[in-house]
């Protein structure tokens, strides 16, 4: 792995590349990727969560070497598992999507891409991974409809819409570091997107939200989206569902799927683990579209635990940051395969002959 760091690094878990990860990215930079909002409760619930699910083993299976393979939206991917949209990551990585990109390509999963890329979705196509478009929904309509006409002709199989951020959530870490992109940095999807905002440091103001308050519309409604619907033939996610109500509201508007996600911690401060939201989702819609996890999975178990209460697959965050900012390439190339690597031996260790078995295991909530 090319190693940013200057000393030999063998990471075993994904977690290891945190630390790494630290010691390479400037302070303000490690805050903005790390921090969630308010008291960071939210932040913290999310492992505890995942970590409170015990999965029961099948056991005289007969399973010598499990596939990893499972569709997601109907489509065949190496593993079950997304690489979550995360915006400008230029910060961690002067190639940032790019090289993020070509690692989930080389790992057989999807890249989710941001609407706050820091290089254009059609860069990022060229890279020639499995591209699902997110989309923040901003107040000019006509962009909108502008950014989804580029993520269809750019090939994207799918659209991610994110609903929960009506506005960025107060991150402490951010405000208290008057957080700002530099310079280098730019949204690069939105030309003449008041990107300005994004780059004026204030102290007390976290410059990122300033820009976020001024491009995005806080009214988004379940009519908008399904106008979304009739607009694209792409599959749609909603990512940012936590309230079974709201899932099949999502269904009833012809989502292919939702994301029980709370942004990683980032949104809500005070909201549930999203783990812990995971069985009445599932429960609540039933086979009327696919449920997936996001929010603090950090390895091959967790995609397990996921499974086995009934997701069809999981995205993962923060870990491919770290990963990217260590290695660039290689390093998120380690951090992907170490995952596979984890999904196979809990898969091996719970009896599962594949992911769709995981989906019959039964679980224990602990306390
Ligand atoms: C630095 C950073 C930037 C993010 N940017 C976006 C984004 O642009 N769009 C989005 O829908 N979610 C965004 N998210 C949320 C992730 O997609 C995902 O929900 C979250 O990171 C999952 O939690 P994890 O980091 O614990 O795996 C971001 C998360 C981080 C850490």
């Amino acid at each position: 792995m090319a190693d940013r760091t200057n000393c030999s690094f063998v990471p075993v878990s994904l977690t290891d590349f945190a630390e790494a990860a630290r010691a390479v990215v400037p302070p303000q930079v490690w805050d903005w990727v790390e921090g969630g909002s308010g008291t960071e409760t939210t932040l913290a619930a999310n492992r505890a969560a995942l970590d409170r699910i015990a999965v029961l083993p099948r056991v005289l299976t007969g399973v010598e070497a499990p596939r990893t393979d499972a569709p997601l939206l109907g489509r065949t991917q190496a593993m079950p598992v997304a690489v979550a949209p995360m915006a400008y990551q230029k910060l961690v990585h002067p190639d940032g999507e790019r090289e993020l990109a070509a690692a989930a390509r080389a790992a057989g999963v999807p890249y989710v891409s941001s609407t706050l890329s820091s290089t254009p979705i059609e860069e990022v196509a060229a890279v020639g991974a499995e591209l699902w478009f997110q989309l923040y929904w901003l107040r000019d309509r006509g962009m909108v409809t502008e950014l989804v006409d580029r993520a269809e002709a750019a090939g994207c199989t799918a659209l991610v819409v994110t609903v929960d951020v009506p506005v960025l959530a107060r991150r402490w870490r951010d405000l208290r570091n008057g957080f700002a992109l530099p310079p280098h940095v730019t949204a690069a999807n939105l030309p003449g997107g008041r990107d300005d905002l994004a780059h004026q440091g204030v102290p007390g103001v976290s410059a990122v939200a300033a820009h976020i308050g001024a491009v995005f519309t806080p009214t988004l409604s379940w009519a908008d989206l399904e106008w979304l619907r009739g607009r694209t033939r792409l599959p749609l996610l909603v990512k940012g569902i936590l309230d079974p109500r709201d899932a099949v509201l999502a269904a009833e508007v012809g989502a292919a799927g939702v994301i029980v996600s709370n942004h990683g911690g980032r949104q809500l401060d005070g909201a549930p683990g999203s783990a812990d939201m995971l069985p009445e989702v599932v429960a609540a819609v039933g086979d009327r579209c696919e449920v997936l996890l996001d929010s603090g999975v950090r390895g091959g178990l967790d995609v397990l635990r996921a499974l086995a209460l009934g997701a069809s697959g999981v995205l993962v965050g923060r870990p491919m940051l770290w990963a990217l900012a260590v290695g660039g390439r290689a390093g998120a190339d380690a951090a992907l395969a170490l995952l596979a690597a984890e999904l196979r031996d809990a898969l091996t260790l719970a009896g599962c002959v594949d992911p769709a078995a995981a989906r019959e295991l039964r679980t224990r909530i602990g306390g």
